[in-house]
């Protein structure tokens, strides 16, 4: 019996059914599987534009306590690993989302194949878009993945996809130009299968929110650094209460173009790479609950209420801007 079926059966009572589900009177709802599903950053993304025209019939996260905060927010406990998972087993769908970890894979290993992109997770989503054919893969990453291996490993993305019959249209887009505060470059990809002439990504909006908007009214004295072992080191440096820095091993790096620094999933390793603040009460580092709306979410998100801070930050830093995704979710929508 394959891997994935006995997956299936362990975990069929509680997770979505691992059926085919076409059906030409529902057409015009769009069906979306979530792979490297975090805490559904793009999801939310898309659900924002799509509304009720959206339907999910997958999602696929490895990480257990990344399924609980999506469990919570989405009613819905993603599949695991994706690798383990047969592309027969996953239901029909139309557009496919996955912001999958950056990995090295070389033209050299293309050039013998289909196959031989095996063991690295966008192979995954190729397998996938392979055998059905969605009219949409969304894929976003890392702005580093352009130039990574020296364009070879986006070039094998861009070649596997196009011989499967995609039609590509990329851009590096910074959540600071979509009004969040918060400097993250990323690429975003978006491939069709049908021919799509006048697909553009979304242009720069005006930046409104700003830093001190996205701040919590309210602060736990755990997040304040007064008395603690680093207090002494940083609070010379830190004397401005609308800029955000950060601390970096032996410095303070101060971030003079009013927005946050890029966060990241090693913010929740330590908590040292989490951006730091003056207020009133003191110098403290940016809550769980301030990254995620750096981020784009909402009030309507939570974490699970017993969920570690490291693994909050983590989640946090992992996800995507859910302003960005709207903003080229309404450019597909435009073009569909
Ligand atoms: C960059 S994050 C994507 C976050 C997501 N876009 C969001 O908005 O939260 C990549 C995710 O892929 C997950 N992942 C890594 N390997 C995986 C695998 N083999 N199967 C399923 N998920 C995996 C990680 O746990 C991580 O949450």
């Amino acid at each position: 019996m394959k891997v994935a079926n006995l997956f299936r059966i362990k975990n069929n009572l509680e997770r979505m059914p691992l059926t085919k589900s076409m059906n030409s009177s529902d057409i015009k709802i769009l069906k979306a599987i979530d792979l490297f599903a975090g805490i559904g950053g793009i999801r939310r993304g898309f659900q924002k534009v799509f509304q009720d025209k959206i339907k999910f019939v997958f999602s696929s996260e490895i990480d257990k306590n990344a399924q609980k905060t999506y469990q919570l927010n989405y009613n819905e406990i993603p599949h695991g690993d994706i690798t383990a998972i047969d592309e027969a087993d996953i239901p029909s769908h139309d557009i496919i989302l996955a912001g999958f970890p950056c990995q090295a894979f070389s033209v050299a290993g293309y050039r013998k194949g289909f196959e031989d992109t095996r063991g690295t997770l966008f192979f995954d989503v190729a397998r996938i878009a392979k055998y059905h054919k969605p009219k949409i893969i969304f894929l976003e990453n890392v702005k580093g993945f352009v130039g990574h291996d020296k364009g070879r490993t986006f070039e094998v993305v861009k070649r596997t996809l196009e011989d499967i019959g995609y039609t590509l249209y990329y851009e590096v887009l910074n959540t600071k130009d979509f009004n969040i505060p918060q400097n993250r470059e990323r690429i975003y990809i978006v491939a069709f299968l049908d021919n799509v002439e006048n697909f553009t990504f979304p242009k720069p909006l005006e930046p409104i929110i700003t830093i001190s908007d996205l701040l919590d009214k309210k602060v736990d004295e755990k997040f304040y650094y007064n008395n603690k072992p680093l207090y002494e080191k940083i609070k010379d440096d830190i004397k401005s209460s609308d800029t955000l820095y950060q601390w970096r091993r032996h410095y303070v790096r101060e971030n003079k173009n009013n927005v946050c620094p890029t966060l990241t999933a090693n913010m929740g390793t330590g908590g040292h790479n989490v951006p730091i603040l003056k207020d009133k009460k003191g110098i403290r580092k940016l809550t769980p609950n301030e990254c995620i709306k750096f981020q784009g979410f909402d009030e309507s998100f939570k974490f699970p209420k017993d969920l570690a801070l490291s693994h909050q930050y983590k989640q946090a830093g992992n996800s995507v801007t859910v302003t960005v995704i709207e903003e080229i979710a309404k450019c597909i929508k435009n073009v569909l």
